[in-house]
């Protein structure tokens, strides 16, 4: 079930983790804006939080967005070291992460608290990248699709009308084991599947190991709307070229 992928507008975002340093920011982004305009797909970055005043002062006024890679599902508080939905706004972010498997499966983040930091992003006019997906051992014990439940339904009614959703399979994520575009393709015609009526349309992403050199035959399943990019996206040439795949 293809929902119409020509209607949805391709959405490749990179997601920096914890690299990066101030000057690198600024030039991938000086880069990135310079070369990413008249791409069919849109771009947007994730960038560390202290990292996000040079991003948004290099990105302002241009199409390539912001996110955060996390926030607290609290507005403000004695939360040490967190970030707070508001924070994120004002600090020009659009988008924000949630349930990011390094979160989950690095933080002892479940289902519920995804729920929760979901919906303080749309309180604050972010609008949420859900990240679900299965470790290998889930997979290989045929739980994908229930996994993949869990993890989409926990967070739904807590989602915008605008939103997106990221399908990153834990043992893809860092391996060089990028799932085939058949595993992906199934895995995201079966998360369109579970969404109703207008969230049909909802851009589905992959995320794992995607390069330059296996992103068009990925960009070509009639599910994969776009891309959650980690290793290849700290080179903008890379990311520029993978953005390119669904030109
Ligand atoms: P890699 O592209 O490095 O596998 O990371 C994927 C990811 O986790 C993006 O959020």
């Amino acid at each position: 079930m293809s929902g119409g992928a020509a209607v949805r507008r391709p959405l490749v975002a990179a997601n920096w983790k914890m690299h990066l340093l101030a000057a690198e920011a600024r030039a991938w982004c000086r880069r990135v804006r310079a070369e990413s305009g008249g791409a069919r797909a849109g771009a947007a970055v994730f960038p560390s939080f202290p990292l996000l005043p040079v991003v948004a002062s290099e990105l302002a006024g241009g199409a390539v967005e912001t996110g955060g890679q996390d926030l607290h599902p609290e507005d403000k508080g004695a939360f040490t070291g967190d970030v707070s939905a508001a924070q994120l706004a004002d600090a020009g972010c659009v988008w924000a992460l949630c349930g990011h498997s390094e979160r989950r499966h690095g933080h002892g983040e479940g289902d519920e608290l995804v729920a929760r930091k979901a919906a303080a992003a749309v309180r604050h006019g972010l609008r949420p990248l859900l990240c679900v997906g299965e470790t290998r051992d889930e997979r290989r014990g045929a739980a994908t699709e229930e996994v993949l439940a869990r993890q989409l339904r926990a967070a739904l009614p807590h989602l915008p009308a605008d939103w997106a959703l990221a399908y990153e399979p834990v043992w893809a994520i860092g391996t060089g084991d990028t799932a085939t575009p058949e595993t992906a393709q199934a895995a995201h015609a079966y998360l369109r599947g579970l969404l109703a009526g207008e969230a049909r349309r909802t851009p589905i992403l992959y995320g794992g190991s995607v390069t330059p050199e296996n992103a068009a035959a990925l960009a070509a399943q009639p599910d994969v709307d776009g891309f959650l990019v980690g290793g290849a996206s700290l080179d903008p040439g890379q990311f520029l070229a993978i953005i390119r795949s669904f030109d």
